[in-house]
């Protein structure tokens, strides 16, 4: 049941955020915790979190989720009350954060706006990401699924996250993939996944060059490209296929 404890604990997690807020936004670093706590939708979402997280747990009804509602009202950012999360989470601008129902975050964790700990369809249990201490995900990266991000890990802004991260790695792209784990570049045949071969592109450069190849013999022989381009059918594009069946979205 809720006590005099449970109180005491939540005070002492919002002084925590509040700190947080301090130490990681460079906009509040002259700020005083009052101002912070009137102004910060991140500190203001975390808050109504704590207290709702606080009343989920002791079986109130009803209220944790109204708490949930009205905080996203207000700030643009959805935690599920049920949603673990640890000391000193910093949300940075907030809106249109996610955090799912099954997801746990660590302490001292920063995420920026857009984030989402979401699922990837209609799974049931564990199906939200865990976030382990001194994270960063940038804004718009979305990790979805049971997935574990390691510790001291960084994840770029628009990052899609679908496989674990080993600790104190740097993640980016979609999918998302370490580009640095302990600071060093990862070794092995698939590691550089920032220069990875495009073959359609490779394919439309190698159609061009030929193309432009052809239409120089044609000028040699003084024929004008512009003629036979005229002449050529022009088809219209076919029109997508309708889709079917259930649609895989879900969070
Ligand atoms: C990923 C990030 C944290 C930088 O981490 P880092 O460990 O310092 O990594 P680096 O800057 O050395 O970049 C590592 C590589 O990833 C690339 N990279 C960095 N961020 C990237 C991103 N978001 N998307 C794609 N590639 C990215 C870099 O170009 C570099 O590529 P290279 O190895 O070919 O040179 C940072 O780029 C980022 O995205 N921060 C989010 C900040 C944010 O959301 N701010 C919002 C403020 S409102």
């Amino acid at each position: 049941m809720l006590g005099l404890r449970t109180f005491a604990r939540v005070a002492a997690e919002i002084r925590c955020d509040v700190r947080a807020a301090q130490e990681r936004d460079p906009a509040a670093r002259d700020v005083g915790s009052g101002e912070i706590l009137a102004v910060w939708p991140g500190v203001h979402a975390v808050l109504a979190h704590r207290v709702a997280h606080a009343l989920f747990e002791a079986r109130v009804p009803l209220l944790p989720r109204l708490i949930a509602g009205v905080s996203r009202q207000l700030t643009g950012i959805e935690i599920h009350p049920a949603a673990r999360i640890g000391r000193a989470l910093f949300i940075d601008h907030g809106m249109g954060v996610v955090i799912g129902e099954t997801a746990e975050i660590g302490d001292d964790v920063t995420l920026y706006q857009g984030v989402t700990l979401g699922g990837t369809g209609f799974a049931t249990g564990k199906r939200h990401p865990t976030v382990q201490d001194n994270v960063t995900i940038g804004s718009g990266a979305k990790l979805l699924g049971a997935i574990t991000i390691g510790h001291g890990t960084k994840i770029g802004a628009n990052s899609v996250v679908i496989h674990d991260v080993p600790p104190n790695s740097t993640v980016v792209g979609n999918p998302g993939h370490p580009v640095r784990v302990d600071g060093r570049k990862p070794e092995g045949p698939d590691a550089d996944w920032a220069h990875l071969p495009d073959p359609i592109s490779d394919a439309i450069k190698g159609l061009a060059s030929r193309i432009g190849a052809l239409e120089r013999a044609l000028a040699e022989l003084g024929v004008d490209p512009a003629t036979i381009a005229a002449a050529a059918p022009q088809d219209e594009p076919a029109p997508l296929p309708r889709a079917t069946g259930r649609s895989s979205a879900g969070g």
